[in-house]
């Protein structure tokens, strides 16, 4: 009863939130981990698409519910209507309507997605959709089927994805084609100076990719200058010392690191799709990019050598010397500076994934993608929805409509593997050993319970507990 009560206090407020058009978009209510900046937020608030003809009122439209609040991409308030390409939607951040009937649609954020405090009971008409632009590692529980077909849409890094986020860090085609910060004669002198050819940057160690025990054993073979934290072996100057401004774009650091050749660019998870600044930004000033992260990257590459792919080796003496023989030719190593001439950038991947894509990043005249997805979802709800209704009004003329759920193709990053060597190698008392494997597999626990708690309509996420006890059991018995 008091439920009730305070459902329909909420409604009320829900239809007196007035419709307020074109506000702008709060830039500070989204600062994920990820460092995306302000700049590449900025976005335009409710935009009525050309094909929007939905005249419904507020109280009519259905209702897309933020889990994850602090990505709600409006402001002021927590309520907002927004009027899409075909159609419109409410969207909230009030988690009041989780249980309300015209609630459609729950969004969430992977990185902060937690089984224990999943919106339950998961009512059977409403739908989960997924946004997650961020490293594997934030959640591996997306990463196994079981986790993922949770979600009935999807916006991440894989291209396979409903709404792919495959190049949300390549800001457009001119920023690969800017040219060189540094000249190749510049950089020869800075070699003969004692510079070393690779650099390798990097405050945050212990990661899934394991990506120090390569360059550890890289170094080995030949000279790295290592800054950060992780394997340091020079001192930052003074200047640079504060990481947070080394990490940005900031043009005192950007004229720094440019000077080196090579940069080692590994991602700190590695997933199919899965590419950020580290690989970009090092084309960006024109240094070359010894790359580990995406396995498929080379699809999305300018052309075919404009990235040396540190999988392309056996080993990393074997990258050593590739590195030093390009080190040691002038021509060979501006051929991987080719793509600097836009007639050289032959991949069409690319060319078409950064022209067809309907968001931008600092591009006032297209959304954001955190309003691009909210809009996809109220497209594909309010479809949804209709031929939920047909079907209902004329069972044997319209069909109802197919279930649709994401997969592994969605996410399915790969369990964590060590950099270098074999894991029969690597002692029992091993950081990353202890970290990496097990938070994969206590995900996927995570992930089943999950799905054990929906099956059982439970209300309380709380259980999860309980029900990975009681699976762990049951798996015991037989
Ligand atoms: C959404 O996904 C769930 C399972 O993850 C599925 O049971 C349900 O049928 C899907 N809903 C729609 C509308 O496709
Ligand atoms: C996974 O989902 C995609 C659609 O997103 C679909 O095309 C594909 O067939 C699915 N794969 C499997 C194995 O179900
Ligand atoms: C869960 O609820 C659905 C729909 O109300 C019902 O069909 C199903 O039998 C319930 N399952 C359990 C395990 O209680």
């Amino acid at each position: 009863m008091a439920a009730g009560f305070v459902l329909c206090l909420l409604l009320l407020q829900l239809y007196v939130q007035p419709y307020t058009g074109q506000e702008p978009v709060d830039l500070s209510a989204f600062q994920p981990q990820s460092a995306l900046t302000d700049m590449e937020f900025v976005s335009v608030s409710s935009y009525r698409g050309p094909g929007n003809t939905d005249t419904r009122s507020n109280k009519e439209l259905p209702i897309l519910l933020w889990w994850s609040g602090n990505l709600f991409p409006h402001f002021p308030g927590d309520t907002e209507r927004v009027d899409c390409a075909r159609s419109s939607c409410l969207v909230t951040r009030n988690r009041k309507v989780q249980l309300h009937r015209r609630t459609a649609s729950i969004i969430f954020y992977g990185t902060d997605f937690r089984a224990y405090e999943a919106p339950l009971p998961r009512l059977a008409h409403q739908t989960w959709a997924l946004f997650h632009e961020e490293s594997p590692m934030n959640n591996y529980l997306l990463s196994h089927g079981s986790g993922i077909s949770l979600f009935n849409y999807t916006a991440t890094f894989r291209r396979e994805s409903d709404y792919p986020l495959t190049l949300q860090w390549l800001p457009s085609l001119n920023y690969l084609l800017k040219p060189p910060s540094v000249s190749l004669e510049e950089k020869n002198s800075w070699r003969k100076a004692g510079l070393a050819p690779v650099l390798y940057m990097q405050s945050h160690c212990d990661v899934p990719s394991d990506r120090d025990r390569y360059v550890q054993e890289l170094m080995k073979y030949m000279q790295v200058d290592s800054y950060g934290k992780c394997l340091n072996n020079k001192p930052l100057p003074e200047y640079l010392e504060d990481t947070s401004t080394a990490t940005g774009e900031d043009q005192r650091f950007m004229s720094f690191v440019a000077r080196y050749k090579f940069h080692l660019a590994l991602e700190n998870g590695l997933c199919p799709d899965y590419m950020t600044e580290k690989l970009w930004r090092p084309m960006h000033q024109g240094c070359v990019p010894i790359y580990r992260g995406s396995s498929s990257v080379a699809d999305w590459l300018p052309n075919e050598h404009s990235a040396i792919l540190l999988d392309d080796f056996h080993s990393p003496q074997e990258l050593a010397k590739f590195i030093m023989d390009l080190d040691n030719d002038d021509s060979k190593y501006l051929r991987y500076l080719e793509y600097k001439t836009p007639s050289k950038i032959t991949n069409l991947r690319l060319l078409e994934g950064l022209q067809n894509r309907e968001w931008g990043i600092n591009d006032m005249s297209k959304p954001n993608y955190l309003n691009g997805f909210e809009c996809y979802v109220c497209d594909r709800e309010n479809e949804r929805l209709t031929a939920e209704k047909k079907h209902r009004r004329e069972p044997d003329k319209y069909p109802a409509p197919q279930p649709k759920m994401a997969n592994n193709t969605h996410m399915g990053c790969p369990l964590p593997s060590p950099g270098y060597g074999a894991i029969e190698e690597i002692e029992p008392n091993d950081g990353w050993l202890q970290m990496w494997p097990q938070d994969y597999w206590q995900s996927l626990d995570q992930a089943e319970g999950l799905v054990s708690l929906i099956n059982h309509n439970e209300s309380d996420p709380g259980q999860l507990w309980q029900h990975i006890h009681r699976m762990a059991v049951s798996r015991n018995s037989q």
